[in-house]
């Protein structure tokens, strides 16, 4: 259709392909959300008596439609269309006429993307979140299974003291709670409707945007209409960001599974179909899954960056720029959901070899073990350091799985606290689900259809 701006002229072919570039194929991802927050829209303004009853029926009808249409991969929006709304106002006035026309009454394609975005990110936020915890949860499962198997604690990658397969991946586990719950708290941002700010100013009409909000099951309002367009880019970059540390976390567990996979290490090993080959040395078993892991999260962090760099001179009011800050939002997102999967797939994979990892507890690993033991009865530490420091062939190996269990104190090897932790991670699963079943419920009363979801990957 034509550009919902058009009047007399016709844009530029080049500034029409550069203007536009690749935002009308991103705009897939907005449609279902974008026909969500219209028939919200639509039920507001039959509210306030600019649409009849019959007009906000067919109109209903059409997005309806629109959205079946999208589930299928059906709908199609092109170049010249500009973006999705443009494809959906279009298609709505094919379809039912004039009233296709006053859908845009009293709002702005700026707060329309706004809400759509908005819609979207606090979906994808709960689902990441949740995604992000039931592999928390994997790796808690993992702990508890493996939580006195023996294997050297190191730093600066040397064999320091005793620890255990439990206390290793207990550790990922609380990282990644840690990083699930600060989506948990960007959701309580993300849960304000832009709906009815317009173009950054509002407009002379009644709006009643308490009502939109609801009808979309929002928490509330974002209450100044020019924050409301102001805040594009800043909540993506709070996502991405978000996703930049559960991708880096996961960039730090692939890096510790590259090493301790080696053949050399040998702690554990990655079944052959999470592994790839190589075109010429037959003997080749690749963690090439792990590798890629730690680029994506590269990736996932130019991501935020570039949302960041993109807004932070920007004027206020709505800018174009902002467009740009479509990409990387849906390209960090993606490959930060694609990556806490394929790490739980490596989890689920992942051999233990005891005997590898007891092995490799030798004698110098007890060094500091040997020194508190004679601190335990009665000689001062730091003599007894140097002492065993300069005679460290006298330091004898100890039953690994008893040192272990020996450290008490809250979170060490012999005291993880994992029931505990597998209970926060329980909880918060759960409220991910409980929202993620309530919008499932705002949506079906929005468009009488069931199991719509918003993000599609
Ligand atoms: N595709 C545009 C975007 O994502 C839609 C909004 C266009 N608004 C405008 N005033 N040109 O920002």
């Amino acid at each position: 259709m034509s550009k919902l701006w058009q009047k007399d002229y016709s844009l530029d072919s080049l500034m029409e392909e550069f203007t536009v570039s690749n935002d009308y194929i991103l705009d897939q991802q907005l449609v279902i959300a974008d026909c969500l927050a219209s028939i919200a829209h639509a039920r507001g303004l039959a509210k306030i008596g600019i649409l009849s009853e019959d007009e906000l029926s067919s109109l209903e009808c059409g997005l309806q439609k629109v959205i079946t249409l999208r589930q299928k991969d059906e709908f199609p929006i092109t170049a010249q269309d500009e973006d999705c709304h443009t494809a959906i106002e279009g298609f709505l006035t094919n379809e039912i006429g004039d009233a296709g026309k006053k859908i845009h009454t009293g709002r702005s394609r700026n707060d329309q993307v706004q809400t759509a975005l908005r819609i979207w990110m606090r979906e994808f936020a709960l689902k990441l979140c949740r995604e992000t915890g039931e592999f928390s949860k994997a790796l808690l499962d993992f702990a508890q299974k493996y939580e006195f198997v023996p294997m050297p604690g190191r730093t600066h990658m040397q064999i320091a003291m005793p620890s255990s397969v439990g206390l290793w991946a207990a550790s990922f586990a609380e990282e990644f709670y840690d990083e699930a719950q600060r989506l948990m708290q960007l959701s309580w941002t993300l849960d304000q409707s832009p709906l009815g700010s317009a173009a950054s100013y509002g407009v002379p009409l009644p709006l009643d945007r308490e009502f939109t909000a609801d009808q979309m099951g929002f928490a509330r309002v974002q209450n100044n209409v020019l924050y409301a367009n102001n805040s594009r880019g800043k909540f993506e970059a709070m996502l991405l960001d978000c996703c930049d540390y559960i991708a880096l976390t996961a960039s730090k567990l692939a890096q510790d599974l590259i090493l301790f996979t080696l053949p050399e290490f040998g702690y554990f090993s990655l079944p052959k179909e999470l592994c790839t080959g190589s075109s010429i040395m037959p003997q080749k078993k690749n963690p090439d899954g792990l590798e890629l892991a730690r680029s994506r999260s590269a990736l996932v962090s130019s991501c935020s960056m570039r949302v960041k760099s993109i807004i932070r001179s920007l004027p206020s009011g709505y800018n174009r720029d902002f467009q740009d800050t479509k990409e990387p939002l849906i390209t960090g997102t993606k490959a930060t959901y694609q990556l806490v999967q394929i790490m739980s797939r490596m989890l689920q994979g992942l051999e233990v070899h005891e005997d590898r990892l007891t092995s490799a507890c030798v004698p110098e690993l007890y060094a500091t073990d040997v020194v508190l033991s004679k601190v335990k009865a009665g000689e001062n530490f730091r003599d007894t350091y140097k002492d065993i420091g300069l005679h460290l062939d006298s330091v004898q190996a100890l039953d690994p799985i008893q040192t272990i269990k020996e450290r008490s104190s809250i979170g060490t090897t012999g005291n993880l606290g994992l029931d505990d932790d597998l209970l926060f991670v329980r909880l918060m699963c759960e409220g991910c689900d409980e929202v993620l079943e309530a919008y499932s419920e705002v949506y079906k009363d929005l468009c009488d259809l069931e199991d719509v979801q918003v993000v599609l990957y």
